[in-house]
């Protein structure tokens, strides 16, 4: 294994995985090689371009901490995280469609009652959500629990200001008839973070780094598949760029405007609101696999 050149270094490198005995390890690694090896190849990286993708990915490294995940923007913004999603969530009528998790999620938020506001204190405009969670053959879950998430209405998430207390997430579970409602702020359309080398990446791309207006959850239930998902809103004008290729027509709902006054659940409102009606659908978990969120 001397005096390798251009033709055989891949097949050295790859000789060197017959000590690996984890099948699938060698099966992702030999691919991974064999793909990056045709890539310098392809574009015949010069030195000094190899080194200024080291530091890209050392950067991206040193602005990761517990509240910053730059290498998950990485992914989002180069189309792989929406595309593990699209291969691993084949799903049959009547799941909800999955989305990207992206690096907002907190786990942990508090559960409260159905009917709950999940995000007092939270500048924005006020929306009542409503709706149920199905099996593929409509029949109510109950007990379900979403697990929500959004922005404030300027898009800024909670873990995005420091030292600000946890705001606008919660847990709710549906009732006996697999109903759930609750207040939060309507998500307004925001950038995603571009003071990191994922922004500048964006930036010499000339992408914008804007996502269409959304309200996350992550759905589950017992013995069923959770689902990780947004409610997009209609009419938002990034829904035909979003940053991170997340929008799919089935979770763009209409978030419907009142003016003030009494809302479906009996609250007095002094400003205007939204009202959303958004039906979930979960189905079996399979077999081995236990459902849980
Ligand atoms: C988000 O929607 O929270 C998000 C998703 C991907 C990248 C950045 C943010
Ligand atoms: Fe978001």
């Amino acid at each position: 294994m001397r005096n390798l050149t251009e033709s055989n270094l891949t097949d050295a490198v790859l000789a060197k995985l017959e000590g690996a005995t984890d099948p699938r390890f060698r099966q992702i690694m030999e691919s991974l090689i064999r793909h990056l090896h045709a890539f310098v190849r392809e574009v015949e990286l010069t030195e000094q371009e190899w080194f200024a993708g080291i530091q890209f990915l050392t950067a991206t490294g040193q602005k990761c901490d517990d509240k910053r995940q730059e290498y998950i923007l990485l992914s989002d913004t180069l189309g792989v995280s929406m595309l593990v999603d699209a291969i691993n969530h084949r799903k049959p009528g009547g799941a909800t469609e999955s989305t990207v998790l992206g690096p907002f999620y907190v786990p942990g938020s508090p559960e409260m009652p159905v009917g709950s506001d999940i995000a007092v204190g939270v500048e924005g405009e006020p929306a009542y959500f409503s709706g149920r969670v199905l099996t593929p053959g409509g029949k109510p879950i109950a007990g379900a629990v979403l697990d929500l998430w959004s922005t404030d209405g300027e898009g800024w998430y909670d873990v995005q200001k420091p030292g600000a207390p946890m705001r606008a997430r919660a847990r709710i579970r549906t009732d006996g008839n697999g109903r759930f409602a609750f207040w939060t702020i309507k998500p307004v359309s925001y950038p995603i973070p571009t003071d990191g080398p994922v922004g500048k990446m964006l930036l010499r791309m000339g992408r914008h780094p804007y996502r269409p207006a959304h309200t996350h959850m992550i759905v589950s239930a017992p013995g069923f598949q959770p689902v990780t998902t947004h409610v997009f809103v209609e009419g938002d004008p990034y829904l035909e760029s979003d940053a991170v290729f997340a929008v799919k027509n089935s979770l763009v709902t209409s978030f419907v405007r009142h003016e003030s006054g009494v809302a479906p659940d009996g609250k007095r409102l002094d400003r205007p609101y939204y009202t959303v009606n958004y039906d979930f659908g979960l189905v079996p978990a399979e077999p081995g696999r236990d459902g849980k969120g």
